[in-house]
């Protein structure tokens, strides 16, 4: 018997709420009675140290068919193309690179299967650092189940609607909208048909909304938009594969029945989605457009202040209204490193080349911008106010420089010529007199 319902959901970021499938299943006053009520098993699943202060600590409390222990051992499963770090399977380099799409499988692939490592930086046994995943997929997964017992996972589906089927509620995705499982939760991806898109396991200290320092109480990723889903369980007494990704490698074992048996849990420690239309863009209204952290929706942040192990930054639907300014991204060299994916529509600093579905890496301290014909257009524009409608580019942005697999750099989606964006640039003609010093 299956009880997924339509998925409905809570709302706000960092809540404790608490949901039942079934009245009666969360205990009343108490977290683990001597007989809970209706004979469920009790389970805390703790995303954080016990004595993470109370502002970063997150656990839920899991009230179950069966006890999550109930199940033979771990076996090695398959790698496939999954990778993690420490990566080291070709020097960090400082060449810009871009990837064409994933191409859609043509034999049956599920959501794990359909997983290619593209790159990452840090060690998940450090708990510093991310690991960078696509995905093309093109079937539901079967009696299986998977989670990432190495880090969070934050997924950007590109194309195809898509389900997340999570231990704690059912979460349907489109492309446009992020979901984030945490550390630890099982789930099942589902799809009607060929899906894509990106994966940022982070290895570090969970998402959050960044602070808004002088924006004030509201703007960006409001919270009240994030919405987590309420208990959804299942009943099935029929052998389900469960496939997770520990300490770099992939193993799996079989439980005799569908580990999405939560009847009810509360906690903060919760799978959520983001509808990135809801972020409230802010940018200028003068002249200059402010560095592109004004578009983090989520931080993770390091022992650093201000310097993520991993932001999540999109690049939305807005207005460009500056006057006298250069109004593409810039020319720039970062500390930070950047991955790069397009969702939808084209990337305003790119003429082409850089199509939804693909990818860049823009290492630390590599410079890179707007391409000469993107340049080219941007300084001869009449500067009206320009409405940037079918985009949507997103960002993994983070302090450690990224390490390709070397799938990634073999991959016939590797664009070999992408130096190229930047040839052509005539030398800067000094047709005024130079300032006088002093
Ligand atoms: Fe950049």
């Amino acid at each position: 018997m299956t009880r997924s319902n339509a998925p409905a959901y809570m709302s706000g970021f960092g809540n404790h709420f608490a949901t039942e499938a079934v009245p009666g299943a969360l205990p009343e006053g108490r977290n683990s009675p001597q007989r809970h009520p209706l004979g469920l098993y009790a389970e805390q699943l703790s995303g954080t140290a016990f004595t993470a202060p109370r502002s970063e600590n997150r656990r839920s409390w899991l009230y179950r068919l069966r006890p999550s222990a109930q199940h033979p051992a771990y076996r090695p499963f398959p790698q496939g193309r999954v990778r993690s770090g420490p990566f080291h399977e070709a020097p960090p380099s400082p060449n810009r690179m871009r990837w064409d799409p994933l191409p859609m499988p043509d034999q049956p692939t599920d959501w794990v299967e359909g997983l290619v490592t593209y790159g990452g930086a840090g060690d998940p046994e450090a708990l510093s650092g991310t690991g960078i995943h696509l995905y093309a997929a093109n079937r539901s997964m079967t009696d299986r189940v998977f989670y990432c017992a190495d880090g969070e996972l934050l997924i950007v589906p590109q194309a195809g609607q898509q389900a997340f089927v999570t231990e704690m509620g059912r979460i349907d995705a489109r492309p446009g909208e992020i979901v984030v499982i945490p550390r630890g939760v099982r789930f099942r991806v589902e799809c009607g048909g060929p899906i894509r898109g990106y994966v940022c396991e982070n290895y570090g200290a969970a998402f959050r909304l960044p602070d808004l320092g002088p924006i004030g109480s509201n703007g960006l990723a409001n919270p009240r938009d994030f919405q987590t889903p309420v208990a959804a369980f299942e009943d099935i007494d029929r052998p389900t594969e469960c496939v997770q990704k520990y300490g770099g490698r992939l193993w799996s074992t079989t439980f005799a029945h569908s580990p999405l048996d939560v009847v009810g849990w509360h906690g903060n420690l919760v799978p959520y989605k983001y509808d990135t239309a809801r972020f409230n863009t802010i940018g200028t209204v003068s002249f200059d457009h402010p560095d592109p952290s004004i578009f983090t929706v989520l931080t993770s942040p390091s022992d650093t202040p201000g310097t993520a192990n991993c932001d999540f930054v999109i690049f939305p639907p807005r207005w460009m209204v500056a006057e006298d300014t250069f109004r593409p991204p810039w020319f720039h060299r970062n500390v930070m490193s950047e991955f790069m994916g397009l969702v939808k529509g084209a990337y305003d600093a790119k003429q082409g080349g850089f199509v939804p579905g693909g990818a860049s890496l823009h290492n630390a301290m590599s410079a890179h911008g707007p391409d000469r014909a993107s340049h080219d257009r941007a300084v001869a524009a009449k500067l009206e106010p320009q409405y940037l409608g079918d985009t949507l580019a997103f960002m993994f942005e983070s302090r450690y420089v990224f390490e390709p697999t070397a799938a990634a750099l073999s991959s016939p989606a590797l664009d070999r010529g992408y130096d190229a964006a930047w040839e052509g640039f005539h030398k800067a003609t000094l047709t005024q007199p130079a300032p006088k010093g002093g």
